[in-house]
């Protein structure tokens, strides 16, 4: 078992939760990170993001003295294992920046030792694992490599990290019994793959939820468009009846991760991904469809509309890739002035959602968040989620019904 283990990108919103799960399970781990601020503020004892229940972990971590956060990147050479959890975004033309990802292992390797793990958790282009073995094979040092996912749904990390199988692969028998080692220390369920295969799993499962996030957005569309409710016929066909279980609601489905990783895998297919890039264009035109249903009936330019929720998704503090601000783009073009609260975001150009109710005359829901579960406007509401209580006055232009 690794007693030491640095995770670089470890304020992340994975490296961070894995490192206070990874320390209260007893290893010994260094929060590596480039951001000063959120090492400071881990360092205090203070989650720099939303996770629920986080706080007492980390506090308990720093406490047994196993949890340290710190700048200094040679924290890397002193480790057994090296955890990499840093961002593997994709570029304004869609496409997956492998070459920031190399710059940033490039960076790395002088500070790598020979007999250390090396494990990649970051959501990588496919193909990067093996790279990564064959560069470190050319120019050292000997290291064993290591692909494993992160498959937590952010905010409720530190619940599935005990909770979830891990899925490991290894460029070699050892890394692989590593590896294993490493992870036993959260759960013994562990599932084995060779490194492009475990790649492809974790693209495969983000691109699976965002293709099916699509399906519900693309028919609430044409109900909508026939004046049917998508939420009523939603609620029928799945009571009583397994076969459609994951059929989930309609709702925006934005973030750093679905479409990210549904372009990546675009990307390593040579941009020949006919279902995923219509996936894209459902998800994301949804904001604009929206607004385009409300200007058939309601001119909008006479009115001051509130956005609830700018959050990629319900109790969250993460705003990365909201389609929420899509949704205020396109807002501000069309209506006389927006408004925008959320109980999570600190924006100083946000109101409190008194505020915001005070000053609409037309409602969208933007994000799902607990605080506006019994919230009954009386302004017209767009809620494409079906999550606020239905009330007569909103009901002339309820998305959902
Ligand atoms: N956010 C999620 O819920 C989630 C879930 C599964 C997988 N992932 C994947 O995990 C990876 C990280 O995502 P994230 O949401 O944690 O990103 P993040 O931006 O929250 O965290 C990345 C951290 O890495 C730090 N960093 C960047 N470059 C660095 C460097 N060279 N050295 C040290 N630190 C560096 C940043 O300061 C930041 O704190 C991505 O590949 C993402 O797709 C994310």
């Amino acid at each position: 078992m690794a007693d030491t283990t640095t995770i670089v990108g470890g304020c992340g919103h994975v490296g961070l939760p894995l490192g206070i799960a990874l320390a209260n399970a007893g290893a010994k781990v260094t929060l590596f990170d480039t951001q000063p601020e959120r090492v400071a503020e881990v360092s205090a004892g203070k989650m720099p993001f939303l996770e629920w229940g986080a706080e007492p972990e980390l506090t308990a971590a720093l406490g047994s003295g196993r949890l340290h956060a710190t700048t200094d990147p040679t924290s890397i050479a002193s480790a057994e294992v090296v955890i990499v959890t840093i961002g593997t975004p994709v570029d304004e033309f869609l496409d997956p920046k492998v070459r920031m990802f190399d710059r940033a292992i490039q960076g790395l390797q002088p500070h790598f030792r020979a007999g250390q793990l090396v494990v990649l958790r970051s959501t990588v282009f496919p193909g990067m694992t093996d790279r990564l073995i064959e560069w470190l094979d050319r120019i050292g040092p000997a290291v064993d490599v290591a692909f494993c996912p992160e498959r937590i749904a952010q905010g409720y990390a530190l619940k599935e990290l005990s909770e979830l199988p891990q899925i490991v692969s290894g460029s070699s028998p050892t890394a692989l019994h590593r590896a294993k080692a490493l992870f036993r220390l959260l759960t013994n369920d562990l599932v084995e793959l060779p490194p492009i295969e475990a790649e492809l799993a974790k693209l495969f499962a983000n691109t699976y939820r965002y293709i099916n996030f699509a399906i519900s957005n693309q028919l609430y569309l044409i109900a909508r468009k026939f004046d049917a409710d998508f939420a009523r016929i939603h609620a029928a066909v799945t009571y009583k009846y397994p076969r459609l279980a994951g059929f989930p609601k309609a709702g925006f489905a934005g973030g750093p991760c679905l479409l990210k990783d549904t372009m990546q895998l675009a990307g390593f297919n040579h941009n020949s991904f006919p279902i995923g890039q219509a996936a894209m264009m459902v998800n994301e035109g949804l904001p604009s469809a929206l607004v385009e249903h409300v200007k058939a009936t309601r001119d909008l330019s006479r009115d001051c509309a509130a956005i609830l929720g700018m959050a990629f998704k319900g109790n969250c503090d993460d705003h990365r890739d909201s389609l929420a601000y899509k949704l205020r783009k396109i807002l501000t073009l069309e209506c006389r002035e927006v408004v925008c609260t959320d109980p999570y975001i600190a924006d100083p150009s946000f109101v409190s959602l008194d505020a915001a109710l005070a000053k609409a005359d037309v409602v969208f829901l933007g994000a799902c968040h607990a605080e506006y579960k019994d919230l009954r406007p009386q302004q017209p509401v767009i809620d494409v989620f079906d999550f606020l209580p239905k009330t007569p006055a909103a009901a002339g232009l309820r998305m959902a019904g």
